[in-house]
């Protein structure tokens, strides 16, 4: 499958990253870069840095600073740290971002691989939507959009209403919901249905000492941020999720629904079921099959 990432990492954008990297049946052809967990020069570097640490010869555009609406949004360093990628330090890449800004370098990868690229978003979907609005026929030319946001039928992780993606650009998910492409919404219903330990770290870091111990250092950061908000020592899969949902739908249920974004005010990022709103149906993953996920993800890295 060939696959773009738009990714604001962000420790599970790494673990995103690297998994799309290692999976046989993907074709990582590039990363666009967003705004979100950290600022979006920040998010660029780590791409950067994550792509040539996996051994990928990809390029990675930089894309959009704040969302559509411009409202200013602060990066999350008590969860990603001040870098993105936990207590690291700042990591030095050696090569440098594409020419082209994401939302123009999208659409010419969806021209140039039209009806064969997925496009998976993992952070705030600004990227698309302004791809969505400068060429009318990208909706058209990706095979499908599936985005990490949302949370359908359980409680937001930024307010009680909404996720982070989907409050930092609420604006630009409904553009996308709208824009006509086939569009999976991967939200929290799954990906708070199982948590990731210390054990399953070390056992990624055993069994892949180089990108495994990347992940395995910075999820400790990770963990903590879990452990003082959920009273337990797990983190969920966010993002690597939302990728494997783009190569294994089968792991997944998946209801066809009209979803809403709240735009402003105290539900702000909610995603609503709203059958009589005029918005397309998109496929919402309402539940999955998370040990296959877990287990589907540490197995690219060697563990049995
Ligand atoms: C999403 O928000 C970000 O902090 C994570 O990287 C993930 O994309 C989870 O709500
Ligand atoms: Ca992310």
């Amino acid at each position: 499958m060939k696959l773009v990432i738009d990714t604001d990492p962000g420790v599970d954008d790494a673990m995103a990253i690297f998994y799309a990297a290692l999976a046989p049946e993907i074709e990582l052809i590039a990363l666009t870069t967003t705004f979100g967990n950290v600022a979006v020069e920040k998010a660029t570097r780590n791409a950067l840095w994550l792509a040539e640490m996996a051994g990928l010869d990809i390029p990675v555009a930089q894309g959009a600073a704040h969302a559509l609406s411009a409202r200013a949004i602060s990066p999350v360093a008590f969860i990603h740290g001040d870098e993105g990628l936990g207590h690291a330090p700042p990591v030095t890449p050696k090569g440098c971002a594409h020419a082209l800004p994401a939302h123009e370098f999208l659409c010419e990868l969806a021209r140039a691989h039209k009806g064969e690229l997925v496009v998976c978003a993992i952070g705030p979907i600004t990227n698309l939507a302004r791809a969505i609005q400068s060429d009318p026929d990208f909706a058209r030319n990706v095979a499908r959009i599936v985005f990490m946001g949302g949370a359908y039928a359980v409680p937001g992780n930024v307010s009680v209403h909404a996720e982070a993606n989907t409050w930092n650009d609420p604006e630009a998910l409904n553009i996308v919901i709208t824009s006509g492409a086939e569009v999976v919404m991967v939200g929290l219903d799954v990906t708070m249905q199982a948590l990731c330990d210390q054990a399953y770290f070390d056992g990624l870091a055993k069994a892949h000492p180089e990108l495994g111990g990347v992940l395995h250092n910075a999820s400790r950061l990770y963990l903590d941020f879990y452990e003082s908000n959920l009273g337990t020592r797990g983190c969920s899969l966010h993002d690597p999720t939302a990728v494997i949902a783009c190569t294994h739908p089968e792991l997944f249920k998946m209801q066809r629904l009209p979803i809403v974004v709240v735009e402003e005010g105290d539900e702000m990022g909610r995603t609503i079921g709203a059958p009589d709103h005029g918005h397309p149906a998109i496929k919402v993953c309402v539940r999955g099959d998370m040990a296959a996920v877990k287990a589907r993800f540490a197995s690219v890295f060697g563990v049995n």
